[in-house]
């Protein structure tokens, strides 16, 4: 990554700044430290060094640098992580191309097409032909303002209106089935996905369209109320928050958000002056959702509606955000479909049921209490299966026991039973558990680089184990290209030293060598040991997957070939014992 532009964001910024607007970090010399965000740890191990512009976790062995700890933290793709940052450094990126140009450069396309398909179905909104969908939008009770804000549109009732106005574009047909404007019959004929529809721009988090959700004007019994965007290369529904784009800075300003079913009520909510709200689309919330509210927000608050899909999306969704360390209240609403209903009628009702929402537990006990005869065998199947699998889901521990304490003493059921049941059931799991398992470390990445780090750092230490080591002995990918550059030698070799990797693995070792008082032999000895652990890891790999082969060659009957891999697995065994030896 050599790139100027690269360069030029990471020269104006300081990685300090950058991290420690994510986590608290604390001076360590001319460094930083912190409690790594990537594994579970209470003492820290991340490391930050404004000089190299380097991060390294010392416990889990993740690091890289600003750019991929922004990645890695907001769990966004490379381009994303660019963008905040550039953004954050005041350089532009015009037709910035990262890794994969093509796949970026299509990409930027599909967002080009929907911007404009956005920008073109705002007009016709506003024009004669869009007369009569004005009309009911303002009947919903939408501004002037609100519809310009968030781009609303209409889609005339016609199969090619959206493509001819695309026509002047010259833009290639294919890319608007791709981009999801439009579809193809069996026939293999184009037409306008939305037809006679007001149209919602979808936007991602930085504001850009990546789809839409079109609504009839009149329910007619027949057609689906909501036509959406498929799924596309720019757009990826389970990690979409509508809305998110508008409410993000109120979330974090407040520390809380408020979800809401459908797009209408997220609407309404933000007109009334409560940006902090997001809808989940009518789908259930994903955990990918919930990791974006994450960085925002621990405090969310739930209103779906009052329907049995409501309430069932609620639960699910209550199960996720409580696995995940969330603290969660539930908006009741009375008498009213949903959100945006209520706040028709009144923003100030509407502003009452948020500061009225109870905890999400607290709802469901009472659910025991109101619903059921006291004392009966129903109320109590119903807490059992209805309400104490939750409480394995609640994170701290002192909450968990107050929800044990309440429920025992509130039906008369023995705290024991309780717990055993928790126990029994369900897996406690920490904060943040589940989330971190989506970015799960690769196992050993730390002796991987420590190795690398020591071939880059330490000649002699190179040259002394060049004939036994392999690129296969590394499994991170980016870790074992390295190596297999320095085993080639020459302009390989010189190139890995460049990259961002390089002077991580680099910064690792140096301070290790700092911690050990700067003798160069102790830190060989120490790699060497490393280095032995890495090829026993390694060799017992090689030998896993030989048992596999050789059991596939018996029932396949063909002798010679498992003599011949029967004595290349005594071969691993033997080098396996010699670097055994060194541990
Ligand atoms: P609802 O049926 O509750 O509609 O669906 P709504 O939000 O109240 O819509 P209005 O007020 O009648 O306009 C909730 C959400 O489910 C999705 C939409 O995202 C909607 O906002 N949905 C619903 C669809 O995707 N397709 C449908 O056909 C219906
Ligand atoms: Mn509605």
């Amino acid at each position: 990554m050599n790139d100027p532009v690269l360069q030029e964001i990471k020269d104006r910024l300081n990685i300090a700044d950058i991290i420690g607007g994510y986590i608290q970090l604390k001076k360590a010399g001319v460094n930083f430290k912190a409690p790594c965000p990537f594994h579970n740890e209470k003492s820290p191990s991340l490391i930050i060094s404004p000089q190299k512009q380097i991060w390294h976790c010392f416990g889990c062995g993740e690091g890289g640098d600003v750019f991929g700890f922004v990645r890695k933290y907001e769990n966004l793709e490379f381009r994303d992580a660019l963008k905040i940052l550039a953004d954050k450094a005041g350089v532009k990126l015009p037709t910035y191309k990262p890794v994969d140009q093509y796949q970026q450069d299509e990409k930027e396309l599909l967002l080009r097409i929907n911007a404009f398909a956005a920008r073109y179905y705002h007009q016709v909104l506003l024009s004669k032909g869009g007369a009569e969908a004005l009309e009911y939008l303002k009947t919903r009770g939408l501004s002037e303002a609100t519809i310009k804000n968030w781009e609303i549109g209409f889609a005339a009732d016609d199969f090619h209106a959206l493509e001819k106005a695309l026509a002047t574009k010259k833009v290639n047909i294919n890319e608007l089935v791709k981009a999801g404007v439009s579809a193809k019959n069996e026939r293999g004929q184009m037409y306008d996905r939305f037809r006679g529809r007001v149209t919602f721009p979808i936007y991602n988090y930085f504001g850009e369209t990546v789809g839409f959700s079109a609504r009839i004007l009149r329910d007619d019994g027949k057609s689906a109320k909501y036509v959406n965007s498929p799924e596309t290369a720019i757009y990826n529904k389970s990690k979409i928050l509508f809305g998110l784009n508008f409410a993000k800075d109120a979330i974090r300003k407040k520390d809380e958000a408020v979800i809401v079913e459908g797009q209408m009520d997220c609407i309404a909510a933000h007109q009334a002056g409560f940006a902090n709200t997001v809808a989940s689309s009518g789908t259930a919330l994903t955990e990918q959702q919930l990791q974006q509210l994450g960085r925002l927000t621990k405090n969310l608050k739930f209103c779906f509606d009052s329907d049995a899909a409501g309430q069932t999306a609620s639960r699910r969704a209550g199960e996720l955000a409580l696995k995940n360390g969330f603290r969660l209240k539930l908006i009741i609403l009375k008498n009213v479909k949903d959100p945006d209903e209520l706040i028709k009628k009144s923003p100030g009702l509407w502003e009452k049921a948020i500061s009225e929402a109870i905890w999400f537990l607290d709802y469901y006990i009472d659910l025991a209490e109101n619903n059921f005869k006291q004392g009966s065998v129903e109320q109590k199947l119903y807490l059992s299966k209805e309400v104490v699998p939750f409480l394995g889901f609640v994170s701290d521990p002192l909450e968990q026991d107050h929800y044990v304490h309440n429920i025992a003493t509130r039906f008369l059921i023995s705290e024991k039973v309780i717990r055993d049941q928790i126990k029994g059931g369900l897996r406690v799991q920490g904060i943040g558990d589940s989330i971190s398992q989506a970015q799960k470390v690769a196992p050993g990445l730390l002796l991987q680089k420590e190795v690398l780090g020591g071939l880059l750092f330490l000649p002699d230490f190179l040259a002394a184990i060049l004939g036994k080591i392999q690129a296969q002995d590394f499994e991170d990918p980016e870790v074992g290209k390295a190596v297999s550059q320095l085993i080639a030698g020459g302009e390989q070799a010189a190139s890995a030293r460049q990259t961002t990797l390089a002077k991580e693995v680099l910064f690792m070792v140096e301070s290790q060598l700092d911690e050990l008082g700067g003798e160069t032999d102790r830190l060989r000895r120490i790699l060497e040991k490393s280095f032995a652990l890495l090829k026993v890891n390694s060799l017992k790999r090689q030998q896993q997957a030989l048992q596999s082969d050789i059991k596939a060659a018996e029932t396949a009957g063909n002798k010679l070939r498992v003599d011949e891999l029967n004595l290349t697995f005594a071969n691993l065994l033997k080098e396996r014992a010699v670097f055994e030896n060194h541990l």
